[in-house]
């Protein structure tokens, strides 16, 4: 397999992401296979990360490639005024392939079109988080042996959580139920409720997380996304709706796992992650294997 990157979940068929899942899976098996000798990523960080880059670094590096980049956009040309086109044009002259993340909706589109590299997209503003979804749907697999007729439930900032709106997207193969639990200004925006409705995916609006905990398998917890805020007022109106506690796991199945794209800040507490459920440090690590997946894929290696 080969392509010209991974902007959006929508650019993957169900083959592809069955594919990538198994290329995955024997990464997680063999990490240290030497498939990127004398390849060499740019990571373009335009905001801010730990994980996103670091596993995809650490994945680059695991495969024998070699990594060029920023972490911080004010270190770049970009500080002085240099243009993203600019930008791309430059540094894909440099590497085999470019991984972006960037606070504007579409720039990683933009970016794939100056590129004469594949772009992965580390994530675009509010829109979408694509490599986030693959290890999502690794750690899904992983931990219910199926991606198959699950009750997800997604919590928290479902306006601007962009690792929410690729999920939902990559799951309409799956046959998911969908619980969207969010205060009044973070709900869905309306064309992911048009993209279920357009595929059958049965949904249900809700304000209280615990009108969804005993019928979940996937309990999907998102951070607000403090920096997509123009008032900080609105803001701290939102910021702790929801806190998940370990006691309120009390009668829940017995299959759920808690998931969370991190950094969490307050919608876990840290009691949760002694819990068999708490699996979101496990998904941050399973990004890895998905991310080598990912890379190799594009480069039409595996
Ligand atoms: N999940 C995620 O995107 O985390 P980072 O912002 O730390 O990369």
């Amino acid at each position: 397999m080969k392509s010209n990157g991974l902007v959006s979940i929508s650019d993957y068929s169900k083959d592809d992401i069955l594919h990538i899942l198994d290329v995955a899976a024997d990464f997680e098996k063999n990490p240290g296979r030497r498939l990127l000798e004398g390849k060499l990523v740019a990571t373009l960080f335009f905001e801010p990360s730990t994980r996103t880059r670091l596993s995809f670094e650490t994945a680059v590096n695991r495969l024998g490639g070699r990594v060029i980049g920023f972490s911080d956009a004010a270190t770049s040309s970009s500080s002085k005024g240099e243009t993203l086109k600019d930008t791309i044009k430059m540094v894909s002259n440099y590497v085999d392939l470019i991984v972006m993340r960037h606070p504007i909706e579409g720039a990683a589109r933009y970016a794939s079109e100056i590129s004469s590299v594949p772009v992965i997209n580390a994530g675009d503003g509010a829109n979408q988080h694509p490599t986030q979804t693959m290890l999502d749907l690794y750690s899904i697999k992983k931990t219910q042996g199926t991606l198959e007729n699950l009750t997800i439930s997604m919590v928290g900032d479902l306006k601007y959580g962009r690792t929410v709106h690729s999920l939902l997207m990559a799951m309409q193969y799956f046959n998911p139920t969908y619980y969207f639990v969010s205060p009044p200004e973070l709900k869905i925006p309306a064309r992911y409720k048009f993209f279920c409705r357009d595929h059958g995916i049965p949904y249900t609006e809700l304000e209280k997380i615990e009108d969804v905990l005993p019928i979940s398998d996937i309990l999907y917890m998102t951070r607000v996304q403090q920096e997509r805020f123009t008032d900080p007022v609105e803001y701290e109106k939102v910021r702790n709706t929801y806190t998940l506690k370990l006691d309120m796991l009390d009668g829940t199945k017995d299959n759920l796992k808690i998931l969370h794209p991190l950094p969490r800040i307050t919608e876990i507490s840290q009691d949760v992650d002694t819990s068999p459920k708490a699996y979101y440090f496990e998904q941050a690590r399973n990004g890895v294997f998905a991310r080598q997946a990912v890379i190799c894929s594009i480069l039409g290696l595996v």
